[in-house]
């Protein structure tokens, strides 16, 4: 879908979140979200921010982050865990316990069992109902690089070096940005009942082109997304020119 503008596709996002969580919370069941971090789900987390100050509960909704920086605490100002504080669950009645993002600190070899248990606690909590994705330069769906097959789970990954560039501005040099993150799978997030992805701006354009034309490969991990039963592209129109 194509969108005038980055703002009316959040209202749309948000349109669709805020119904399933209305409707969960009316029947006194949980809603289980995937959240995405970088600068393009900014504005729907701030119209969620807005949903919620005008009466939308947050109190049973569960979520679980795609991806954190491994080696970064969650105190650290670019640890994931920080910004999804910052942009939006310190802002809405969410319950902190509620809230889960990979451990960018489990040990070495406790990593492994770390993932699964990430995985364990979504699937006991009933599965991701809406996962919200933004997208790499490189194709990447959450921290799924180059590489990454469709039935990749929750692991550990290595960066890729243009990921890393891409980062160098909010870590003050690319010597800064961590060489390895925990991200959920490719087959982790397809396992996502809903899926919207958002990108916004020409620097997007070629990559949104191949992930949604191109036959689907490793080497454009979002183009697996084409065989999701309810995934959704919403773009603004300059992320739309290449298509
Ligand atoms: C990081 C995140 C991705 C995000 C991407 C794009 O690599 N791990 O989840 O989609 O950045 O960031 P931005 O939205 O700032 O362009």
């Amino acid at each position: 879908q194509i969108y005038p503008s980055a703002d009316q596709a959040c209202t749309y996002v948000a349109d669709a979140i805020t119904d399933l969580v209305s409707e969960r919370n009316a029947a006194g069941q949980p809603t289980v979200l995937g959240l995405a971090t970088g600068s393009t789900p900014v504005r729907l987390y701030r119209e969620l921010i807005r949903r919620c100050q005008a009466g939308l509960s947050f109190q049973r909704v569960i979520t679980f982050n795609l991806d954190e920086y491994y080696g970064l605490s969650g105190d650290h100002p670019e640890s994931y865990r920080r910004f999804m504080q910052d942009q939006l669950f310190d802002h809405i009645d969410i319950l902190p316990e509620n809230t889960h993002v990979p451990d960018g600190l489990a040990a070495k070899d406790e990593v492994f069992e770390s993932c699964s248990d990430y995985e364990a606690a979504m699937r006991e909590a009933g599965g991701l109902d809406i996962q919200i994705l933004g997208i790499g330069r490189t194709g990447h769906i959450g921290f799924n690089e180059p590489g990454s097959g469709p039935e990749s789970r929750t692991r550990l990954v290595t960066l890729d070096s243009l990921t890393r560039r891409d980062a160098a501005r909010d870590f003050l040099g690319e010597e800064n940005v961590p060489r390895h993150a925990i991200t959920m799978g490719v087959g982790t997030i397809l396992d996502a009942r809903q899926i919207f992805l958002l990108a916004w701006g020409e620097a997007k354009a070629r990559v949104i082109a191949e992930s949604v034309e191109a036959p689907p490969s490793e080497s454009i991990p979002a183009s697996f997304l084409q065989g999701h039963p309810n995934c959704v592209f919403c773009v603004d129109e300059a992320a739309a020119s290449h298509l």
